[in-house]
C-alpha cells in the first residue's frame, strides 16, 4: 500500500525490513528532497541526547524524510523543528486525538509521549543544504518497556488498531504542506501554531537545570528564534535555555 502511494505521488520509498537506523539510511547520495525511508526493524534506532529509540517490530512508523529546504539560513533552522513536529502533531491531532508538542520536539498525548523526533541538518555555508528528519511514531504498540517514562501510541489513546500506511500517508500530505509554509518564508504561521500546541505553555511547572542540576519550579512564556526556551522562574527571574540545558520533571 505504501508503494502504491509513493508511486502514486511520485516520492521516492526505500523500504527496509531491518536497517541499524533510517537516519543512517537516509544520508546515502540516492535519497532526495521528498524521499522516505522507512524500516520495519532498527537494530541501533537513535533518539536524542545519545539515547537509543526502541520500537516493537511490525507495529509502529520508524522512517526518515529527506528535505532540501529553499535558502534555510543556519541561524532559522529552528523552523524546520517546527515544520517536522507540527506536520506529526497534525497526524495525531486528525485522528480525533489532541496532541501537544513537548519542547523542543516530542509529540505528547496527555502526558504520554507519543513520537520522538530525531533531526540532523548538513550545512553549506549559510544555508541547511539537506535535514534528515527522523521520526519514531507509536502506533499500534500496547505494551511498552517499564524501563521508559511515559510511552503511549495512537492505539492506547483510541483503544482501536490502526492502519499505519493511513498514517503515514496523513503525515506525508500535512509535512508537504508544513514545507510550503517553511520554503515560502511563512514563518509567522509556524510560530503560532507551534506556542498555540507547546505542552505546558504558560502553566507553572518543574524543571531542571541541565547543567547545575537544580530544580525549579517555572512558567515556559516563549520559545526564541534559535529555539531557545524562554521560562520565567518563580523569582521572577527570565532564563533562556539551549537545548539540554534545561529538563521537564514529570510531576
Ligand atoms: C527521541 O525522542 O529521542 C527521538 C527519537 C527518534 C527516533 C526515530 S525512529 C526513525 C529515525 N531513525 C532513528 O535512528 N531515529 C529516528
Amino acid at each position: 500500500r505504501l508503494e502504491e502511494f509513493a508511486s502514486r505521488t511520485g516520492f521516492a520509498l526505500g523500504f527496509f525490513d531491518e536497517l541499524a537506523s533510517t537516519n543512517n539510511e537516509a544520508r546515502d547520495a540516492r535519497y532526495t528532497n521528498g524521499a522516505v525511508v522507512i524500516a520495519e526493524r532498527q537494530s541501533r534506532g537513535r533518539g536524542q541526547r545519545g539515547n537509543s529509540w526502541s520500537s516493537a517490530e511490525g507495529m509502529n512508523l520508524t522512517f526518515s524524510a529527506v528535505l532540501c529546504p529553499a535558502g534555510l539560513r543556519a541561524e532559522s533552522q529552528f523552523y524546520l523543528s517546527k515544520a517536522v513536529a507540527l506536520s506529526v502533531s497534525d497526524t495525531v491531532d486528525s485522528f480525533g486525538i489532541e496532541s501537544r508538542i513537548k519542547w523542543p520536539n516530542d509529540i505528547y498525548v496527555g502526558d504520554g509521549k507519543v513520537a520522538g523526533i530525531l533531526i540532523e541538518n548538513d550545512l553549506m555555508g549559510a544555508c541547511v543544504s539537506r535535514s534528515i528528519a527522523g521520526i519514531g511514531l507509536n502506533v499500534n504498540q500496547t505494551a511498552f518497556d517499564p524501563a521508559l517514562p511515559n510511552p503511549t501510541s495512537l492505539a492506547l489513546q483510541k483503544g482501536a488498531e490502526f492502519d499505519r500506511s493511513e498514517v503515514f500517508e496523513r503525515f506525508y500530505g500535512f509535512l508537504t504542506v508544513r514545507c510550503r509554509q517553511l520554503d515560502g518564508g511563512d514563518y509567522g504561521k509556524l510560530d503560532e501554531d507551534y506556542i498555540a500546541r507547546l505542552y505546558r505553555f504558560g502553566e507553572r511547572h518543574p524543571f531542571v537545570d541541565g547543567l547545575t542540576g537544580e530544580r525549579f519550579r517555572g512558567t515556559i512564556r516563549d520559545v526564541l528564534y534559535g529555539g531557545e526556551l524562554r521560562v520565567e522562574k518563580e523569582t521572577g527571574e527570565i532564563c533562556d535555555y539551549l537545548f539540554k540545558e534545561i529538563e521537564y520533571v514529570h510531576d
